[in-house]
């Protein structure tokens, strides 16, 4: 807690680089912070509720809306056929996304009428007084299912190729294939998704939306209401979570919402519940990967050759970019000679997939660490030995040991000097050795440890994203306003944001104010996603600043006839000459002279490239990399297990706010923990979600976090590009760091045929599976069958 008293007069308090708090911290634990369903609505507000389709594929041959119109407090009833501008809301604009579904319905839940009613709890209990008749189509929802019944792809595949992978492959001294299913996951924020609608004149209105894209929840509204961009302003103050879940899905129920509004000519607010929020909205994609490996003795691979099939759901989405992200990730730190990735974004009849924390790269990357498991347990191996021997080297490898698979080259890899600092901090070595003596003797209980790096790409790589504009007003009594187009889910963004700008003004964090985001202040703004909030509206705050700086030392030198360089901006001060100024008199007497106090910042990331038809390009303007040690117990009798120490080191290159980053690290670490181990979805064969509220899908509570969770970020690490202050994006990039602790439970249950087989644990690692794994090693161990678990096709 800073208070004016600390202020030290040398320095600001806040700036880049300080452990502050969350803007909102203590507003979040006290209750008092606003979320849409918290604010004041007009008088006369309507409510929202959708009616889902009961089939996962089928024709709608009619439907009988009439009990729902009759229904008590009901306003009005909303079909596809209300839709005043085009029915579509699909991202890429490929038009495969109704707003309401008409004819024929995709997915067990899709939305397919809404009801508009005078109390929320009316429009629910109307909502269920549809009756539709369906004539049933087949249906698939798995991803081998697609693959079967030969599906289409919802968009075109990626192929990333270099070298010769068949001859690298038939020329490697050793060879193994195999396949791992890896889950998906929901994002359950915990302010699920909300849109207020509130109509303004002629063709106008205003939409508070819970999402990570209010541009375009924007244009969505706009082209639903078959209208312009002009007359639609979408406003977040903050969300109670995204991680991705809010970057397309907040659209549907925003256009529903600015439709009833525009039609009834009163606001309308849409609050979906719990299980519909999870019926309705997109997950993380799970995948299928299919991989053959070459290799030799020594545990270098030499070529791979795989494929990451997704199950995408009914639409496009975002799967593109998604699957995109899943083979820019599957090499995660390893150089291989030749290799071939291929993506195979399959169709599904359920729910579109979308956006989650890591965007595809989780799933690549877990694929790649299960190559490295097949190597280490076939040549009976620390699977640690086979990382480090497969390293990128560095940017001047005299081998070309660093160019990726789409052909860029990592010329900022640290992740040797990141995995040499952890092993020795962890003790990893002299506690591995101990957990194989207690295995030896240890009958039930059996403890694995793993350490496992990451490096992630950072910048969208829809390169047109990569931009970003803030506007930044200095008012007369030096109180600074900002207004950037990123948005706050709890990341802390906000308060980054403002640190980088008290720094440039040097005044104190306290005098700056970050409002809403608002599409009527900066506009065509990208999603806040891809961990690159900071980066880009960082960038485009410090510019604004340096614009209204440039036109204040003009001033300075005009009115006290001094030569620029004498004008400093000093903490809380400004130096003109021998002169002091302190910063609010500054303004006012620039304000006096009639110097524009107000700017609108630009960013664009440079120097990347992307060319998607030849798989070539530099998608990413600089890595982040880092790596956890985690080791676990497991109760083979029930296959029940906890986390008993996980240590983290992490890249955030020179922290913007050690404290915050931290935050992210702990945050994303669990999260990923959840995805990999009690996370799971689980469709019935009538294509139903069937894990769609907390009593059947379970995410990490605190009491699973690791027992011992010691966090570090790599102090010396600088980021060799010039990004905002030489930090590193760190959203997304250590929700992979808990990968150490899915191979932590593989060791523990390898122990159990003395590590001779790779353990397969496909993800999500639940007590079930694991109590599967360690019977099916069990009756390998007794039988002497040949094959592991795994091993079967899954
Ligand atoms: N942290 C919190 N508390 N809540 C969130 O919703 N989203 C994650 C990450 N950290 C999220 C979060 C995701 S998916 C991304 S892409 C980044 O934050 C986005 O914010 P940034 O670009 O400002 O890091
Ligand atoms: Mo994050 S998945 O890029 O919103």
């Amino acid at each position: 807690m800073d208070t004016r008293a600390a202020r030290s007069k040398s320095e600001i308090s806040g700036g880049a680089h300080t452990p502050r708090q969350h803007d909102s911290a203590h507003k979040h634990v006290t209750g008092s912070a606003d979320y849409i369903d918290d604010m004041p609505v007009p008088a006369g507000t309507l409510h929202g509720y959708l009616g889902l389709s009961a089939r996962a594929h089928a024709r709608i041959v009619s439907m009988d809306l009439e009990p729902v119109r009759k229904a008590p407090g009901v306003v009005a009833v909303l079909t596809g056929a209300d839709v005043p501008g085009v029915n579509d809301i699909s991202p890429g604009g490929r038009d495969d996304e109704p707003v309401l579904a008409t004819g024929e319905v995709l997915f067990h839940g899709q939305p397919v009428f809404a009801v508009i009613a005078e109390t929320r709890e009316q429009a629910r209990r109307a909502a269920q007084l549809a009756s539709i008749d369906y004539e049933n189509l087949p249906h698939v929802t798995d991803v081998r299912g697609a693959i079967e019944a030969n599906y289409p792809f919802v968009t075109d595949p990626l192929k990333l190729e270099r070298g010769d992978v068949e001859t690298g492959l038939a020329h490697s001294p050793r060879r193994l294939k195999g396949a791992m299913r890896i889950g998906g996951q929901d994002h359950f924020y915990l302010e699920g998704h909300i849109a207020l609608a509130i109509p303004g004149e002629d063709d106008e209105v205003t939409v508070w939306s819970s999402t990570q894209h209010p541009s375009e929840v924007q244009h969505m509204v706009a082209h639903a209401l078959g209208t312009v961009s002009n007359a639609v302003t979408v406003q977040v103050r903050r969300m109670g979570g995204g991680f991705g879940g809010k970057e397309t899905q907040s659209n549907q129920f925003a256009a529903i919402a600015a439709i009833a509004a525009k039609k009834l000519n009163r606001a309308v607010k849409i609050r979906p519940d719990r299980d519909d929020d999870m019926i309705i909205t997109g997950k993380r994609h799970d995948f299928v990967v299919d991989y053959d490996v070459g290799y030799d003795e020594n545990g270098r691979i030499h070529a791979v050759d795989a494929s990451f099939a997704a199950r995408c759901g009914f639409s496009s989405d975002l799967s593109g970019p998604v699957t995109d992200r899943a083979l820019f990730h599957a090499d995660n730190c390893y150089f291989y000679r030749d290799v071939r990735f291929i993506s195979k974004p399959m169709m599904t009849n359920t729910v579109s997939n979308t956006a989650f924390r890591g965007f595809g790269g989780p799933q690549g990357m877990l694929g790649g660490e299960r190559i490295i498991e097949e190597v280490a347990y076939a040549l009976g191996r620390d699977p640690l030995d086979i990382r480090k021997a497969n390293f990128y080297g560095a940017a001047d490898d005299p081998d070309g040991r660093n160019v990726t698979p789409y052909h860029q080259t990592v010329t900022d890899n640290i992740i040797a000097q990141i995995v040499d600092q952890l092993e020795s901090s962890s003790d990893y070595q002299a506690r591995r050795a101990e957990i194989i003596d207690f295995n030896a003797n240890s009958p039930v209980i059996r403890r694995g440890i793993a350490l496992t790096p990451v490096k992630f790409g950072i910048s969208f790589t829809a390169t047109w994203y990569n931009q970003a504009g803030a506007l930044v007003h200095v008012y007369q009594d030096g109180s600074i306003h900002l207004n950037h187009g990123g948005t706050e889910m709890g990341q802390g963004l906000n308060t980054k944001v403002a640190q980088v700008l008290a720094d440039e003004f040097q005044v104190d964090l306290d005098m700056i104010r970050i409002t809403a985001t608002t599409t009527g202040k900066v506009p065509n703004t990208s999603a806040t996603a891809a961990s690159s909030g900071t980066d880009l509206n960082g960038m485009a705050a410090a510019n604004a600043a340096q614009q209204i700086k440039a036109r204040l030392i003009a001033f300075a030198v005009d009115k006290f006839n001094v030569p620029p360089e004498q004008v400093v901006f000093e903490p809380n001060h400004v130096r003109v000459g021998n002169e002091l100024l302190e910063f609010g008199d500054f303004i006012r007497q620039a304000y006096l002279a009639r110097i524009q106090l107000s700017a609108a910042g630009f960013y664009k990331t440079p120097d990347i490239h992307w060319d998607r038809a030849s798989g070539k390009g530099r998608p990413f303007y600089y890595f982040a990399y880092g790596a956890a040690v985690s080791e676990v117990s497991v109760d083979t009798l029930t296959g029940e297990y906890q986390v008993d120490r996980t240590d983290v080191l992490h890249d955030a290159g020179r922290s913007l706010n050690p404290a915050l980053d931290i935050g992210q690290i702990e945050g994303a670490f669990v999260q990923g923990m959840g995805w990999l181990t009690t996370e799971e979805l689980w469709w019935d064969d009538n294509g139903r979600l069937r894990t769609h509220a907390p009593s059947t899908y379970k995410i990490p509570l605190a009491s699973d976090r690791p027992k011992i969770f010691n966090v570090e970020l790599a102090s010396w690490s600088e980021n060799r590009e010039p990004t905002v202050r030489r930090s590193k994006a760190v959203g997304e990039p250590p929700f992979m760091l808990p990968i150490s602790v899915l191979e932590a439970l593989g060791m523990a249950v390898a122990s159990i045929a003395d590590y001779s087989v790779c353990p397969r644990l496909d993800a999500p690692a639940t007590p079930e599976r694991v109590l599967m794994a360690v019977e099916g090693l069990k009756a390998m161990a007794a039988d002497g069958a040949p094959e592991g678990p795994g091993a079967t096709e899954n």
